[in-house]
């Protein structure tokens, strides 16, 4: 058992936002490396529109090439995959995924300008989508995005980020991930929203999703696990960003997460030197500076 779970979301969130074309082979090496160093949840790509995320196009080729890893009753990791509509979930099935992940926003415009719908359809495509997945037998994650900002319209209403995580959750995700997409949450935030959430919702079903833009997120991680949160999102060399959130950087690099957590005696079951390793090749392999402090720092001793 370990004391936090860690759920890598660098070749989902981290590629899509990636201006170069990436080959499928690189992403397939990226899954299989990242499978090798004790994380137990990879997101492995997504499954929406191609016109809308063309960096994500090959998804059904990246979950080919990994369905060994999928299948493997030795292989304990689960890989989900994002989906935004039935469609989304039709393919993501086709191809072998066991596990997709739902997303709406708390807010409205980045709610348009992210899916084409307004807050409430997009509630109810997520009903549809988490009942027909869990008939079929297939785990459903749920996001709620924005929750401190939205990059069109400013600060977020909390009682939104309450009322579509409980949406979620009573849809039937098993978990829902607040995602803070501008990175521009600070700790004062996150101890004011968490705490009012979990007033009503139980920590265990809630992860938290920082990005780092004003370099916010390690501190947020802290001040939410003070506060109970025991699931962090994170993207090894903080790869990331949303193409519809402009400016928004990377996700929290997973190796800073791993060197705060562990260097503070929480157990992640994760191998950090393995990690950095990852982070390093994967920068050079995109040609883009190591996004993490601590794998930057590492790799350079
Ligand atoms: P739309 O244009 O309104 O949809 O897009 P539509 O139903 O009218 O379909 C348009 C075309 O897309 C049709 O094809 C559909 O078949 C096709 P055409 O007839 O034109 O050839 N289509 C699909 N193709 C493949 N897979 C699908 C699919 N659905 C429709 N699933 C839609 C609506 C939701 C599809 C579009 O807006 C979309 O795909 N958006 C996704 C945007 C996205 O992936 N954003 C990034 C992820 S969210 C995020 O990063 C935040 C997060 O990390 C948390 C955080 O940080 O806060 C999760
Ligand atoms: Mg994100």
């Amino acid at each position: 058992m370990v004391d936090v779970k860690i759920v890598e979301v660098g070749p989902r969130d981290g590629l899509q936002n990636i201006s170069q074309l990436v080959p499928t082979g690189t992403k397939v090496e990226l899954i299989k490396r990242l499978s090798r160093t004790g994380l137990s949840k990879i997101e492995a790509t997504s499954f929406v529109s191609p016109k809308w995320i063309p960096q994500l196009a090959d998804g059904d080729m990246v979950l080919k090439a990994i369905q060994s890893l999928i299948a493997s009753p030795q292989n304990n990791i689960g890989y989900p995959v994002l989906v935004p509509n039935v469609k989304g979930l039709e393919k993501a099935v086709q191809n072998g995924a066991r596990e997709v992940a739902v997303f709406v926003s708390a807010t409205e415009s980045f709610s348009q300008k992210n899916i084409n719908c307004s807050v409430a359809v997009s509630l109810v495509r997520v009903r549809l989508v988490t009942e027909r997945a869990r008939a079929l037998g297939i785990k459903v994650r749920g996001y709620v995005s924005c929750i401190f900002e939205d990059p069109y319209e400013g600060l977020t209403d909390p009682e939104q980020v309450v009322t579509t995580t409980q949406t979620l959750l009573d849809a039937g995700c098993y978990e829902v991930s607040l995602g803070d997409t501008l990175g521009a949450g600070t700790p004062t935030d996150v101890g004011r929203l968490f705490t009012h959430l979990l007033r009503t919702v139980p920590a265990s079903s809630i992860a938290a999703h920082f990005h780092d833009t004003y370099g916010q997120a390690i501190a947020n991680v802290m001040k939410a696990y003070a506060l109970g949160i025991r699931t962090f999102d994170s993207s090894v060399a903080g790869l990331g960003g949303c193409p519809f959130a402009k400016g928004a950087k990377g996700n929290l690099a997973t190796e800073d997460l791993v060197y705060t957590l562990e260097k503070s005696g929480v157990s992640t079951g994760v191998d950090l030197d393995e990690l950095v390793k990852i982070g390093t090749w994967i920068s050079q392999e995109l040609g883009i500076p190591n996004g993490s402090r601590a794998g930057s720092a590492i790799a350079s001793k």
